[in-house]
Order: structure tokens, then sequence, then C-alpha cells
């Protein structure tokens, strides 16, 4: 029971039941009493003649924890998000969680003075930082014995792989105290190659993820990095034939085109980026101005992106294939592989006769050179564009595709020699990666994993597989809800439970 003044008991309006008091000392030294209304009314005043300009803006304080905000609602959350970016704060905490605000831009917050500085330090001591997250989930390791793992999830462009990166590259530095060799050398130069055949440019970021990414960081009980494991999910394959306006194909073919040797450019009978039918389908997005008048946005399509040096971005990519064990001859062959992709999408089809459907092959110089470079007979490529084997009882047939069937036959061929490539690569990188001592049995090993998947985006029209990016993000936010709050809110049930038993 709550016991009130007599004064301010007997100065209440009548209805008025007063829950809060507020008590003002006058100048005189005297005391009045208000009520919650009053004070409502005149910090509201308060707040206009400081919107206008009439009073001092406070200073305002940031909260590096979004627990601590004293009223947490979704303004005074992205008040104080929006505060802390403004001074380059772009980590801040929800407890153990860690939200981070793309700058697009570079800050000097990465390098090894950093590194030193967040090692084993308790969450929440130092400004937030994503190397803490990196340094907590190292040393919950290392002490509770158990495996840990960080699941990073936002939008397309949010930052999910660069902010994998900095965990990685945490990660080993911790194991090595600054030293990296060997393992870890192979682990940072992993990313870098699936990064350029895995990503491309889309409308929402220039370095886009199209496969989602498992990490897992294996140590020895001691902390040493043993080795690691890259796991792939859906790679998007619909992007290697066809991309949507402002879009472009996997990085590797531009790298290619733009870096490649005189030698080389002759060897896989490079020609230009805008030569090429799966790299040049300026797909000009229509705009309607009225019912009956259509244009089309006259931006081209983009082969270079401000900012880009794909000479460089090709040399970049040869020293991180080289630190991952692919040798020049090796290589050579996937860049081989890749000249014959693009050549097979500059093959055309036309109907042979006006009679029956059989068809042919329009631009037949581009076979010898595709069945060159992926070192197949050239009468056997040319039956697997145009005819199809069926086998029935006993007997085989030959049948002719049509011209829309040859065109699908054309681009799945392709996809299906990317995506074999793809697979290759990440399973080359974790043969490079994976230790011999992972396999001995006597050795206990624990492990970090970083998921990275493909962002949400949403288009005017999502394509098959947008609609499985999107819900595999979808499903992604679901385990996190189900982790952080469900599983929480019944957690101290349990403890009570627990408690009640004992
Ligand atoms: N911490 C950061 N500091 C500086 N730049 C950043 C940072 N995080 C992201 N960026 C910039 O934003 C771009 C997009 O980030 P990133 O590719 O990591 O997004 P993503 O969430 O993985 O997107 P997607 O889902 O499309 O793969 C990066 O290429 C980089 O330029
Ligand atoms: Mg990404």
């Amino acid at each position: 029971m709550m016991l009130w003044p007599r004064m301010a008991l007997e100065n209440r309006l009548s209805g008025e039941d007063y829950r809060f008091l507020l008590r003002e000392k006058n100048l005189d030294g005297s005391i009045h009493y208000g009520s919650l209304q009053s004070w409502l009314r005149v910090t509201e005043e308060r707040r206009r003649m400081m919107e206008r300009g009439f009073l001092p803006q406070p200073q305002q304080k940031d909260f590096d924890d979004l627990c601590s905000l004293p009223d947490l609602n979704e303004k005074t959350l992205l008040e104080n998000l929006r505060n802390r970016f403004k001074h380059e704060k772009i980590y801040t905490y929800v407890g153990s969680i860690l939200i981070a605000i793309n700058p697009f831009k570079f800050l000097p917050i990465y390098n090894p003075k950093y590194v030193k500085m967040y090692d084993n330090h308790q969450l929440g001591k130092l400004e937030p930082h994503i190397y803490a997250v990196a340094d907590v989930a190292y040393h919950a390791m290392l002490q509770r014995k158990r495996n840990q793992c960080i699941v990073i999830s936002g939008e397309s462009g949010s930052g999910k792989t660069q902010s994998t990166n900095f965990l990685i590259h945490h990660l080993t530095a911790l194991s090595q105290k600054g030293f990296a060799s060997g393992v870890e050398q192979i682990i940072l130069g992993a990313g870098p190659v699936l990064e350029a055949f895995g990503n491309a440019k889309t409308a929402h970021n220039n370095n886009s993820s199209r496969f989602g990414k498992f990490i897992q960081v294996n140590y020895q009980e001691t902390g040493t990095v043993l080795g690691a494991y890259v796991e792939k999910y859906l790679l998007e394959k619909s992007r290697l034939v066809y991309q949507e306006h402002n879009e472009r194909n996997y990085h590797v073919f531009y790298y290619l085109l733009a870096g490649a040797s005189e030698e080389e450019r002759l060897a896989f009978h490079l020609k230009q980026p805008e030569e090429y039918h799966y790299l040049n389908q300026i797909t000009k997005k229509p705009l309607r101005q009225s019912w009956d008048d259509y244009c089309y946005d006259s931006e081209p399509d983009c082969f270079t992106v401000e900012g880009e040096d794909l000479r460089h971005d090709f040399e970049r990519l040869q020293l991180a294939m080289e630190m991952v064990g692919f040798l020049p001859k090796t290589r050579r062959q996937i860049f081989s592989l890749l000249s014959a992709i693009l050549h097979l999408g500059n093959i055309c089809y036309k109907k042979k006769t006006y009679r029956d459907d059989s068809i042919d092959i329009c631009n037949p110089e581009v076979l010898p050179v595709v069945s060159e470079l992926l070192e197949v007979k050239e009468e056997m490529l040319f039956e697997a564009l145009v005819t199809r084997k069926t086998v029935t009882v006993g007997e085989k047939l030959i049948l002719p595709y049509k011209l829309a069937e040859a065109v699908t036959v054309r681009n799945s061929m392709a996809k299906s020699l990317y995506s074999a490539l793809f697979d290759w690569i990440v399973f080359r990188i974790n043969h490079a990666l994976m230790n011999s001592k992972d396999l001995e049995q006597n050795i206990k090993t624990l492990s970090i994993g970083v998921l990275d998947i493909f962002g949400f985006e949403d288009y005017e029209n999502n394509s098959f597989e947008q609609f499985c990016i999107n819900f595999a993000n979808e499903r992604l936010q679901h385990y996190f809800n189900q982790h952080i709050f469900k599983l929480e809110q019944m957690m101290p049930k349990a403890c009570i439970q627990n408690t009640l038993a004992s």
C-alpha cells in the first residue's frame, strides 16, 4: 500500500486517481504537487520548443546494448542505432546478439590492433565489435568444450559475407596469435575463390552471394586450428544463362575476359564480353508512360562497375586459387571450361525445313571450339545438342529436339557444367582444408561454424530460385526466433521446474 502525502491528496482534482506523484520545488522553496497529465503536457511543450530550436538540444546519449535502453520501442531503438551510426559506431548489441549496420565505406577498425584488443574480453566490456563475437565463441568453445555456431542473417547487401570474412579472419588470428600459416592461409584463400565463382553483381549488391555457405573451423582442444570444412547450399543456376536488368553473370567470367594473357586469349578463343550471349542479354525494363506508349530504360547493362579493376581481380583470384592448392594446369582446365560454357551459350538453332520439326545449328563454326575446350568429340557434342535418346523395351530411339527444347537443352548443359565445376571446386577446397590429423581417432576436435546465406530479395517477379532464397531466409529467421525468444521464454519455467524437483 502506498501512502500519499496529505497535501497531495487534498489538492487532487475530483475523479483523478494518482498513481505517480510529481513533486516540484518552486523558486521560493515551497513544494508544489502536480499530476502526471500536467507533467506530460509540460514535457510535450518542451519537446516542441526543442524541435523548433527555442531550447537547446539535450546531449544524446547512446546505448551500446539495446537491452539497456530505458524505454524500448521501435522509435527509440531505431533512433539509438541511427545516433550511433552517425558517430561511425556500426555495431550495437542486443544482449549476446550483434547488430551491424553496413557503412558502405572502409572503417579502420579491423586491423591487428583490434584483434589484440578484443582477445579474451567479456562481451560488453569494450565497444561492440564483430571481433568480440568471434572471441566469445572461441573462448566459450575452449572453456565449455562445446562446439559453437554463429548465424548471420540480413537482407541482400546488408554485409553478411563481409562479416563472415571478418569472423573467419579473427577466428584464425586467435589461434595463431597474428601469424597465419598453412591451414589458416587456405581458409583465408577459400573465401575469394568461392566468391569469384558463386557471387555476382545484382540490383541490390555488387558482390551478392548466389549460394549459401557454412564454414566450420576445426580446432584442437588447445585452441589451435586443425582444419576446416565448407558446405555449400543451392547455387543459383539460372543466372548463368539469364540475368535481370542491371545484373551480371558470375564474377569469374568478367575476371577471365579482362585479365587473361594474350596466350590464354588465343588458347581459350576469348572474345569481348558483349560478344557472348550469356553476358550480353540487355534485358531492358519497359517503362510505361501511358497506356499505349511504352519506352525502354536507356541505361546500358553493366560490364564494369564503378571503382572495379577486373584485371586486378583476376590476379587476386589466381593467387587465392594458388593458396587453396589449384596448380597452374588445373587452373587452366577450369578457365578452359568457363570459356567453353560461354561459347556454348552462343550456339543458336534454326529449323531445317518447313515440313518437319527437325533442327540444325546455325553457327556450326562454334562447335569445334566448344569440343576443343571441353575435350569431347565434335559429333558427340552435336548429337547431344540436337537429339534425345530414348530407350524403350529392347529399342533405342533417337528423336530430334524441337526448336524451343534445343535452347533449353543447351542452357541445361551449360548450367550442369557450371554447377558441377562449382561442386568440384568446393570439394577441392575441402580436400585442401582437411587435415590428416582430423581423421585420427584419438584427437578430440572442437569447432566453430559460421553460416552465411544469400540474403532476402524482393523483386517485382521473383523467380523460383529467388523464392528458394527467400524461403531459406524465412526459415532461418524462424530458427532465430525459436532460439532467441521462444526457448528463452521457456527457460525460467524449466528452471523453476528443476528447482521444484530438486
Ligand atoms: N563492415 C563493413 N565495412 C565496410 N563495408 C562493408 C561492411 N559490410 C559490408 N560492406 C559493403 O557492403 C557490400 C555488401 O556486403 P555483403 O556482400 O557482405 O552483403 P551480403 O549481406 O552478403 O549480401 P548478399 O545477401 O547479397 O550476399 C560489400 O561489398 C562492402 O562493400
Ligand atoms: Mg553475401
